[in-house]
């Protein structure tokens, strides 16, 4: 059930189980005479994949950057482990520089070219480390960019739309890939997204900011690999309400109900068909339980058509 946070650093499982690998209190940030972030509080347990859904303009990027450092923050309202990695959406590869050294570009470490080496194989471009960045697909390009991120060993990974401009079938790889580098390495995840779909498809914990704060966090706790089942569209729909997108009347929900054939009119068979809502007895077609059918709505879902 969608919930109002105030405050978001209401206990949680994720986040009392241990110190908070992100936690953010009272954070105002104005450009100007515009507050964008308004005395924000935000909590992320270490090893917690968190989604961040809100319109464009709401504040997501500028929050991501305050968390990643590159916008500076006072220390007592913001505090982060100091091994963090972001990809953005878009690769942002050096092209004079080979795929391995832009994936170990800033590390110290003389075994560098080892390193990126591990890290192209993780995200299956292990073919590609003496690539140029040019000769890289779009979605090669952001997989080297997360191979970059994850070379870091971040115990924080800041990820900004970093599948929007892929297209819908490397969009589906891409989130297995995530869900399994973050199976095996345990970072905090805060994934910016417009995309509904994909936000409750990967996190553990969906919020949505609007108004300069955190204003709704919803709990995922579907099973993984989500299938758009009802319980994954009814939350789709709570998000897409609280983004303040207008949605159709739900159908074609309706349990099918079987309609004998009429006596004796020989050569007319049963058949199955949806009741016309109001229903007789009172079933208006909407219950919830749509399981079964497969329609537009849950092609759409796997799909994961976005918002922007
Ligand atoms: N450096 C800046 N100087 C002035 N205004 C800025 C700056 N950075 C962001 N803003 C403003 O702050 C607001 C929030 O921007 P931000 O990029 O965080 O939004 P967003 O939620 O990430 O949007 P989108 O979904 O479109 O990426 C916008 O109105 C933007 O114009
Ligand atoms: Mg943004």
């Amino acid at each position: 059930m969608a919930s109002p946070i105030a405050p978001i650093a209401a206990p949680s499982p994720s986040a009392s189980s241990g110190p908070a690998a992100v936690r953010v209190r009272g954070f105002t940030r104005r450009f100007g005479d515009v507050t964008v972030l308004r005395d924000l509080d935000l909590d992320i347990a270490p090893g917690e994949f968190v989604a961040l859904l809100g319109r464009s303009g709401s504040g997501k990027t500028t929050l991501l950057r305050t968390l990643a450092g590159l916008d500076a923050a006072p220390a007592e309202q913001v505090s982060t482990p100091g091994a963090r990695a972001v990809v953005f959406q878009e690769p942002r590869l050096l092209p004079w520089k080979k795929v391995w050294r832009n994936v170990t570009l800033g590390l110290k470490s003389g075994r560098s070219r080892l390193q990126a080496t591990a890290a192209l194989e993780e995200v299956g471009l292990g073919h590609r480390v003496d690539a140029w960045p040019a000769t890289l697909s779009g979605g090669e390009a952001q997989r080297a960019a997360l191979a970059r991120a994850l070379v870091r060993e971040p115990q924080l990974l800041l990820l900004d739309e970093p599948f929007a401009a892929l297209d819908a079938l490397t969009r589906l790889r891409m989130h297995q890939l995530v869900l399994s580098l973050w199976r095996a390495h345990r970072p905090a995840v805060l994934l910016v997204t417009h995309d509904v779909d994909e936000a409750i498809a990967l996190a553990d914990r969906i919020l949505v900011l609007a108004d300069g704060r955190l204003a709704v966090e919803e709990k995922v706790t579907l099973a993984r690999p989500r299938e758009a089942g009802p319980e994954f569209q009814a939350l789709r729909r709570r998000l897409l309400g609280h983004l303040g997108v207008e949605q159709p009347a739900p159908r074609d929900t309706a349990p099918l109900a079987f309609i004998p054939p009429a006596p004796p009119a020989g050569g007319i068979r049963a058949a199955w068909s949806r009741p016309s809502a109001p229903a007789v007895n009172g079933h208006n077609g909407h219950n919830g339980h749509g399981g079964g059918f497969t329609n537009g709505a849950r092609a759409g879902a796997q799909l994961g058509g976005g918002l922007s």
